[in-house]
C-alpha cells in the first residue's frame, strides 16, 4: 500500500472536494451522468481525469484509459506504469487490460517491457487487432508499431528499493507485502448502456519473471458487460484462481446489488481455504445503473476505493468481510 501519510488525503484540484467515508458502499445512491468508481487513495485523481476526459466530449473508454494514464505515469505510485517495483531481475514488467461491455471485447498485455501506459496499448489490442491478449516481446513490438517509444521505467526510488532487496543477506523471494498489490482498477458506466472495466499494475515486486496474475486475464481483474463491470485488486496470484471479476459481474447479472456481489465473492474465498483470510484480496463492482459495491477480506488490510458521482470525488473504505 501507498505510505500511511497518503491516506485519506484530500485532494485540491477541480471543484469537488474529496471526503473521508466508511459508509457501506451500497448507501450510494446515483444519478444519470457518467460515474467512475477506482481503486485506492490515486484513483481520486484517476477519477478526475476520467471525468474531464468525459466532458469534454471523450468516450467512456477514452475516460477509463486516460484516467489510468495518470497513475501509470506517476512516478510515486510504485504499484502501476511509471516507477513501478520491478520483477527479481530488477525490470518492470507491466500488466493491463479493458473491456467494452457495450461490445464484450476485451483487450490486454502482459510482462510488457519499457512502456509506460500499457491499458493504452491494451486499448489497441482490443481496437486494432483480432486477439484479446498479447504478451512479452510480442506485446513490446506491438506497442512499438502503434507508436509507443520504450524508455526506463525504472525511477530511482524503485531502483533503490530493487536493490535493497536484492542485496538484503536474507531476502524473502517472491514475497508478499500488500503495498505491492495496488493495481488501479477503474470502472466506468454513462446511464446510457455503457459499461467499461480497466486496470493497469506492475504487478508483485521481485515476482519471477514471466509471472502472469489476475490484472491483465479477462474475467479476473477485470469484467465488463452490459448488466455492470468488476475489478480486482490484491493478491492477484490467488484471485486469478476464483475468476473475481466475471463471478461479481455474473452475480449482477442474476439480480445481485453490486455490494452483495462483492460480498459474495469475499464469503466464497473465506469459505474455500480459511488460510486466504489474511491476506490481501479487494473487488470493486458497479452496476449499468451506477449502483456501486466494494470489499475487502480482513480489515487489516482495507481497500479504499474513490467514486466520482455528480462531477464530484470522494473516498471510501470498503467494508471489509472480517474484523
Ligand atoms: N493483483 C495484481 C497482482 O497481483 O499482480
Amino acid at each position: 500500500m501507498e505510505p500511511i501519510d497518503r491516506r485519506g488525503f484530500l485532494f485540491a484540484a477541480g471543484a469537488a472536494t474529496a471526503t473521508l467515508a466508511s459508509a457501506p458502499a451500497s448507501a450510494q445512491t446515483h444519478n444519470a451522468g457518467a460515474i467512475f468508481l477506482s481503486t485506492w487513495d490515486f484513483g481520486v485523481e484517476a477519477n478526475r481525469r476520467a471525468g474531464e476526459i468525459y466532458a469534454g466530449g471523450g468516450s467512456l473508454l477514452d475516460a477509463v484509459e486516460k484516467g489510468i494514464n495518470l497513475v501509470e505515469d506517476d512516478p510515486n505510485v510504485t504499484s502501476v506504469g511509471y516507477g513501478g517495483l520491478p520483477n527479481s531481475e530488477g525490470e518492470v514488467e507491466l500488466d493491463a487490460g479493458i473491456m467494452d461491455g457495450a461490445t464484450h471485447r476485451a483487450g490486454s498485455v502482459c510482462n510488457l517491457h519499457k512502456i509506460k501506459n500499457p491499458i493504452s496499448v491494451a486499448r489497441l489490442v482490443m481496437e486494432k487487432t483480432r486477439h484479446t491478449t498479447m504478451a512479452g516481446d510480442g506485446a513490446l513490438r506491438f506497442a512499438i508499431e502503434m507508436g509507443f517509444t520504450p524508455q526506463q521505467l525504472l525511477t530511482p526510488k524503485s531502483l533503490e528499493e530493487w536493490l535493497r532487496w536484492r542485496n538484503a543477506s536474507k531476502h524473502e523471494t517472491f514475497w508478499i507485502d500488500a503495498r505491492n498489490h495496488d493495481t488501479i482498477g477503474m470502472l466506468g458506466v454513462d446511464g446510457r448502456g455503457g459499461v467499461v472495466a480497466g486496470c493497469s499494475t506492475s504487478g508483485l515486486a521481485c515476482k519471477i519473471p514471466g509471472r502472469v496474475a489476475d490484472s491483465p486475464l479477462v474475467g479476473c481483474g477485470y469484467y465488463a458487460d452490459a448488466a455492470g463491470a468488476a475489478a480486482a485488486t490484491g493478491n492477484g496470484d490467488v484471485m486469478a484462481n476464483y475468476c473475481t471479476s466475471v463471478f461479481i459481474v455474473r452475480r449482477i447479472a442474476q439480480g445481485a446489488h453490486p455490494q452483495e456481489a462483492c460480498d459474495d465473492l469475499m464469503r466464497l474465498m473465506a469459505r474455500s481455504a480459511p488460510n486466504l483470510r489474511d491476506d490481501m484480496y479487494c473487488v470493486i463492482a458497479i452496476d449499468r445503473h451506477g449502483e456501486i459495491g466494494a470489499a475487502s477480506m480482513n480489515s487489516k488490510q482495507p481497500l479504499q476505493y474513490a467514486l466520482w458521482r455528480n462531477e464530484g470525488g470522494t473516498l471510501h473504505t470498503a467494508p471489509a468481510l472480517l474484523g
